[in-house]
């Protein structure tokens, strides 16, 4: 009996305070309320959540492209980010520190990394899975344009969360997330002989201009195909 009671308050974290009632949270259940949290984060200018940028189903949601993998089954993969990272918290802590303002990364032992694995866990349930291709494109290049409904169909499954309706910005995030396109209206100045459009690849991308600033996540070459980013151009008008 003892032993099994024990057993019961060990798989039970008891997060009261940070949940702010009396009764105790199982861990995964507080990492699934954190993935869709933007406030795990403690930076006021913070409007992410992990679930902005993942899904959790085995494959997306019809009409999502995110910059990031689904995370079902992403608890036992042997490394991520392509490779570039060997621990799982590392993995984290990257989006969290670089997306998401994160001042620093979050600790190994805290409340916080400890229910977010319990959660990528509880949706893990291939302990084999394999690790995942993340091909990033070091020189931003110029791509060849394509069809403009393909384009309007990628500006909604992968841009418009964050940056809303086209020209007015309508239902966006963020305030941070700049109009599209109107904001390329003067990169000719800040960016001189420099064609827009190119301007616009680099940020997509990288997340960066040019290794400078922003915490717009990057869209590997799996993410988003060179031919959808030329049919988005077309859309674009650019
Ligand atoms: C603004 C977008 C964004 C946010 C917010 C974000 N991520 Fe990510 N994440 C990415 C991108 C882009 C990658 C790189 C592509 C990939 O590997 O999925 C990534 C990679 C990862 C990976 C590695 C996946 C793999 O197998 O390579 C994990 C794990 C992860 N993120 C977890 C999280 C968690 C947990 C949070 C919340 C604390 C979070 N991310 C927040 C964009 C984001
Ligand atoms: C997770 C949210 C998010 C997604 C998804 C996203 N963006 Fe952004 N984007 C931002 C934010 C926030 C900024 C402003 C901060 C920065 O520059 O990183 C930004 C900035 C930009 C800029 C630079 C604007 C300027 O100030 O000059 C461009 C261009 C851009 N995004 C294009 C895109 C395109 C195209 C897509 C879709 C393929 C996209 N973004 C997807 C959040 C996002």
């Amino acid at each position: 009996m003892r032993r099994t009671r024990l057993a019961l308050l060990a798989a039970l974290t008891l997060l009261a305070a940070a949940c702010g009632d009396d009764e105790p949270v199982p861990a995964a259940e507080y990492g699934e309320r954190l993935f869709s949290d933007a406030k795990l984060s403690e930076s006021r200018f913070n409007s992410f959540s992990c679930a902005t940028c993942h899904s959790t189903t085995p494959t997306p949601a019809a009409g999502r492209m995110d910059s990031g993998y689904t995370l079902h089954d992403s608890a036992f993969r042997k490394s991520w980010w392509g490779g570039y990272e060997t621990r799982l918290l590392d993995a984290v802590n990257f989006c969290y520190v670089n997306f998401m303002r994160g001042v620093a990364p979050l600790p190994e032992d805290s409340p916080q990394s400890r229910a977010l694995y319990e959660y990528l866990v509880s949706i893990s349930p291939n302990q084999d899975a394999r690790p995942l291709p993340m091909t990033v494109v070091k020189n931003a290049a110029d791509v060849t344009r394509g069809d403009r409904a393909r384009g309007q169909e990628v500006y909604r499954a992968a841009c418009q969360n964050c940056h809303g309706e086209l020209h007015t910005g309508e239902g966006r995030l963020t305030e941070a997330a700049s109009v599209l396109p109107e904001v390329t209206a003067d990169y000719g100045e800040v960016f001189p002989g420099v064609p827009p459009s190119l301007v616009v690849i680099e940020k997509v991308r990288h997340g960066q201009f040019f290794g400078v600033g922003g915490n717009m996540p990057p869209y590997s070459l799996e993410a988003l195909s060179d031919a959808d980013l030329g049919a988005l151009l077309s859309f674009l008008d650019l």
